[in-house]
């Protein structure tokens, strides 16, 4: 099928790409020019492992082009809108924009069975008034929404083979989106992906509530980290205790600093607020305690790492390993781990942080923290070591080794990733969240 791919950011980038590589004749089209060329010449204007290969493979083939010209989404059958909903200046609502404004610069450009597909994450009700809008432009183009569930990190797996596929539309099973959605996803749906087609509404609810949930369990355990700090409990052995009943399940119960990123902060953050505008605030209101829980995980970190030095970091030079607010992506939007490392380099430590991929983000925000791309570097000399992002190679550092590099042997394991033991076993004073 003729597909375009409004915003070429982390999700529009991958979706564009990956919709070439099944076999669409794809373009992808973002206000960013700077962002285009780089598309276009193969290289990601981010990091995100896998990708490059297939920019490269689908643009060789001629499926999958760039522009920067809204006008070149004339021709295609499918539009998906990929843009971003950060979170409002001076609130917690989403800012619709950018979805705002690539529909409404889009609609000119529509035909007669023409299908809008929004695959941001956006709040509930917005696709109706959007749906609205294209019905009125005259043009005959319908909408669905198809939320998207991709981590980063994992984005083009998820995207060639997703868990499943939610198709909003406006009515039910027999709506044309229907078939032109199973088209466009013809590989997973014959490798029978589930598929459930809904309402917008529910479409539109079904990607909050699965980021509220993720966000709950990881500030669930979180929690009970705080509990089993004043206790001596472990949290990393209740973990797994729990997570042994397969109506819980281990994953997402790693306690440590938190979420982060382009989307779970955001998104209950936005929740809330939609919720209140409902007057259902009521329902959601558990989530502002997840939200808090998890900053706090990020002063636990703090305290820790100024307790360890006796009272104060001041002058004392702190190792920071990982920026990212994940392994596996360059990405630092709200990254607990850039934020523990500018919160250290306020109480005066001398900060030098290290990330595999995401130094160079890091830096364009925070040019005033200490950068290098050495681990051996970064741990020379330090007073104290903290681990913020679990990239394997910070997990698989030698303790025997780092031992010999830094001035006092102080680890705060805020991933509770490091084997305690070994550590304790190289003269490490080693410090996890929620572990005695
Ligand atoms: C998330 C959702 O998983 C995805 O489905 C949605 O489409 C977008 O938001 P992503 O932001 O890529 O994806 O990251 P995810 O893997 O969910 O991790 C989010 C944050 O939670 C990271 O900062 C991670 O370190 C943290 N996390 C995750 C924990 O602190 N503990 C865990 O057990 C799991």
């Amino acid at each position: 099928m003729k597909v375009s791919v409004i915003g070429c950011g982390y999700l529009g980038a991958v979706h564009a790409a990956a919709m070439a590589e099944v076999g669409h004749d794809v373009i992808g089209i973002d206000v960013d020019a700077d962002k285009i060329a780089r598309l276009a010449a193969g290289h990601p204007p981010f990091y995100e492992p896998g990708l490059a290969e297939i920019l490269t493979s689908a643009t060789a083939t001629g499926r999958l082009r760039f522009s920067s010209e809204i006008a070149d989404a004339r021709g295609s059958q499918v539009h998906f809108i990929a843009v971003g909903t950060p979170q409002v200046q001076g609130g917690y609502a989403a800012d619709l924009t950018y979805v705002n404004a690539a529909v409404d610069s889009l609609t000119p450009h529509l035909s007669e069975g023409d299908l809008v597909v929004g695959k941001s994450t956006v709040p509930v009700g917005t696709a109706a008034k959007l749906a609205e809008r294209i019905q009125a432009s005259g043009t005959g183009a319908r909408l669905a929404w198809n939320p998207e569930f991709l981590r980063e990190g994992f984005a083009v797996q998820d995207t060639v083979a997703p868990d499943r596929l939610v198709y909003g539309v406006a009515n039910g099973e027999g709506d044309p989106a229907v078939a032109i959605l199973n088209e466009i996803y013809a590989g997973a749906v014959a490798a029978n992906t589930p598929v459930v087609v809904a309402d917008y509404a529910t479409a539109e609810l079904v990607k909050v509530a699965a980021n509220a949930f993720l966000a709950t369990k990881i500030s669930f355990i979180n929690a009970m980290a705080e509990i089993a700090e004043v206790t001596g409990a472990d949290v990393t052995k209740l973990a797994d205790a729990i997570g042994y009943d397969t109506r819980i399940g281990r994953r997402f119960l790693n306690a440590g600093v938190g979420f982060g990123g382009g989307c779970l902060p955001k998104d209950i953050r936005a929740f809330t607020a939609r919720a209140e505008e409902l007057g259902r605030g009521e329902s959601v209101a558990f989530l502002k305690e997840v939200d808090q829980i998890n900053l706090r995980r990020r002063q636990r970190v703090i305290y820790l790492t100024v307790q360890a030095l006796g009272g104060s970091v001041y002058g004392k030079k702190v190792a920071v390993l990982g920026l990212a607010f994940k392994p596996h992506s360059d990405d630092v939007r709200d990254s607990p781990a850039l934020d523990v490392a500018v919160q250290l380099r306020g109480l005066g430590a001398e900060v030098v942080a290290t990330d595999p991929q995401a130094i160079a983000n890091a830096r364009a925000r925070h040019p005033q923290l200490g950068y290098t791309d050495d681990v051996s570097a970064a741990l020379q000399g330090a007073h104290a070591v903290v681990l913020v992002t679990e990239w394997p190679e910070f997990s698989a550092i030698d303790p025997e080794w780092a031992a010999t590099l830094v001035s006092v042997p102080v680890v705060v394991d805020a991933r509770n990733r490091l084997d305690a033991d070994a550590w304790r076993a190289a003269g490490w004073q080693y410090l996890g969240l929620g572990r005695p």
